[in-house]
C-alpha cells in the first residue's frame, strides 16, 4: 500500500486527507482541501452597486477623487451596507495633499484570525470622472462578494477582511497608509491579499497577476472551468494597490481586464472585441456605466467570490503537518532509479525556505547512492551524491530552500544506486511543512 499520510506532528492522523500517491502524472491541486463552492455572484447587484456610484459622483460634481465630497460619500455608501449585513467596519483617515483621506476596512467575524485571506479596491476615481470601470467595477464586485459572505452565513476557516482604499490614483496612498500603519505580527497574518482594480473594461481582456503561485492558479483555475483564456497582466506591475502589499512581503494576487493599452489581433481572436484600447474612456470623463463589459463584470465578479471561498473555506493543515511515505521501495542494485512519492495539498503558497526533507534508506554501502528530491514541477535538489564510502544507510533530515516551488503537488525521492554488489530499499521519506 502507498498511502502519503497528511498528519501532524506528534500526532496520529490528525488531518483527515489522504493522499494516494505513486501514480505517475497525477496532477497536484493548488486549492486547500475541503473548500465550499462560491455562489454565483448576481451582475445585477453588482451593476446597481455601479449605478449608485454614478449617482454620488453626479451629485458631488462629477467625481469621486480625492478629497472631493464624491470620495467621502462612496464610503458612506459602502460603509452602510457592509454593516448592515453584520460586519465590524472601520473608517481609516490619512492626510494626503493637505486633504483627508479615507480607508474602508470590513471584518467578517469568525474564522482564524491567525490566517487572514482579504480582497481590496481602489474606491477613488480620477477628478475628471466618475470612474466607474476605475475602479468603481472592482469596488463593486468585493462589495458584491463581502455581502454574498453575509447571505450565506459563510463559517470560514480563514478569517476575512475586505478593504476599499483611498487615494490610489495619486500614488496608492490608502493602501501604503494601511500597511505602514499595520504592526509586523498583523502583517504576517495575511496569508493572501487580493487586488481588483478594473475588472469590467469594455473591450476586456482576461488578465491575472503573476504573483503568489497558489493565489494565481485559484484565479486561473476558474476561468479554465469556464473555458475562458487567460494571460499575465503586464500592464504595470505594481500600478495598483497590491504593489503596497507586496513590498512588505505579503502573497498578493489579482484581475484586470486592461486599461490604456490597446488589443492586439491576437488577443481580439482570443476573446473578441476590437483591436483598440481595453478602455477607450481609461481616466476620462466617459468612464461611466456605459463604459463596462456586462461580461466581463460578470465573470471576474464570480471569480472574486471563487477564490474568497476557496482561499478562505479550505482547511489548512496546522503547522508541523508531515506529509510522510513509509511504504519500502526496493533499490536495485546498479540500476535505474527509484521514487517514493508524498502528495502535498492544502497548504496556500510556496514550500519554505527551509524545507526538512527527512530520508531514510537502508542500503549496506551508500558510496553507491544518489538522492534526490524532485519538486512537484521536476525541479531537482540533490541531497546526497555518492559520498559516504561504504557506510550503512541514510538516515538524515535535510534541509531544502523550496522556497521557489509551489508547495501542493506531488514530491518525490528518487533513488539511484549506481554500482553493483550492495543493495537497499527506501524505507520511507517525509517533507515536514511549518
Ligand atoms: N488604477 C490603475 C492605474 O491607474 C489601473 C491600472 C493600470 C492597473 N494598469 C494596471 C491595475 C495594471 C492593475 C494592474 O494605474
Ligand atoms: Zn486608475
Ligand atoms: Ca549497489
Amino acid at each position: 500500500m502507498k498511502l502519503s499520510v497528511p498528519r501532524r506532528a506528534g500526532a496520529v492522523a490528525a488531518v483527515a486527507a489522504l493522499a494516494v500517491t505513486g501514480l505517475t502524472g497525477a496532477t497536484a491541486s493548488a486549492e486547500p482541501s475541503g473548500a465550499l463552492a462560491a455562489p454565483d455572484i448576481p451582475v445585477a447587484n453588482v451593476k446597481q452597486h455601479l449605478a449608485d456610484l454614478q449617482s454620488i459622483a453626479a451629485a458631488n460634481g462629477g467625481n469621486r477623487a480625492h478629497g472631493r465630497t464624491g470620495y467621502k460619500a462612496s464610503i458612506d455608501f459602502v460603509k452602510a451596507k457592509l454593516d448592515a449585513a453584520g460586519y465590524t467596519t472601520t473608517v481609516q483617515q490619512f492626510t494626503y495633499n493637505g486633504t483627508t483621506g479615507y480607508n474602508l476596512i470590513a471584518d467578517w467575524p469568525g474564522g482564524n484570525p491567525d490566517q487572514v485571506v482579504m480582497a481590496g479596491s481602489h474606491l477613488d476615481s480620477v477628478s475628471s470622472g466618475a470612474g466607474i470601470n476605475d475602479n468603481g467595477s472592482g469596488s463593486a464586485a468585493v462589495l458584491e462578494t463581502a455581502l454574498a459572505v453575509s447571505r450565506a452565513n459563510l463559517q470560514p476557516t480563514k478569517h476575512l477582511r475586505f478593504g476599499w482604499w483611498g487615494a490610489e490614483e495619486l500614488g496608492l496612498v490608502g493602501s501604503k497608509h494601511y500597511v505602514n500603519q499595520l504592526p509586523t505580527a498583523e502583517r504576517s497574518k495575511i496569508s493572501a491579499y487580493l487586488n481588483f482594480d478594473m475588472i469590467g473594461s469594455p473591450n476586456p481582456g482576461y488578465f491575472v497577476y503573476d504573483d503568489d503561485p497558489a493565489i494565481e492558479q485559484t484565479f486561473k483555475s476558474y476561468f479554465a472551468g469556464l473555458g475562458v483564456p487567460t494571460e499575465i497582466e503586464t500592464e504595470g506591475d505594481g500600478r495598483s494597490d497590491h504593489a503596497s502589499f507586496k513590498n512588505v512581503g505579503i502573497p498578493v494576487g489579482g484581475l484586470f481586464t486592461g486599461a490604456s493599452r490597446v488589443k492586439t489581433s491576437a488577443q481580439v481572436q482570443k476573446w473578441g472585441g476590437t483591436a483598440t484600447a481595453f478602455d477607450r474612456c481609461y481616466h476620462s470623463s466617459c468612464d461611466n456605466t456605459s463604459n463596462i463589459n456586462d461580461t466581463a463584470l460578470d465573470r471576474n465578479s464570480d471569480a472574486v467570490a471563487h477564490a474568497i471561498w476557496t482561499l478562505g473555506t479550505g482547511s489548512t493543515p496546522p503547522p508541523g503537518t508531515v506529509f510522510e511515505n513509509t511504504a519500502d521501495v526496493s533499490v536495485p542494485d546498479n540500476s535505474t532509479a527509484v521514487t517514493s512519492s508524498v502528495t502535498v495539498s492544502g497548504i496556500t503558497g510556496n514550500a519554505p525556505s527551509s524545507l526538512p526533507v527527512g530520508v531514510n534508506i537502508v542500503h549496506t554501502y551508500i558510496g553507491d547512492l544518489v538522492v534526490d528530491l524532485i519538486a512537484p514541477d521536476g525541479s531537482v535538489y540533490n541531497l546526497h551524491n555518492r559520498s559516504g564510502g561504504s557506510a550503512d544507510n541514510i538516515n538524515q533530515t535535510y534541509t531544502v530552500n523550496a522556497s521557489s516551488e509551489v508547495a501542493n503537488g506531488v514530491w518525490k525521492l528518487r533513488v539511484q544506486d549506481k554500482a553493483s554488489i550492495d543493495t537497499g530499499y527506501i524505507n520511507s521519506f517525509k517533507l515536514t511543512f511549518p
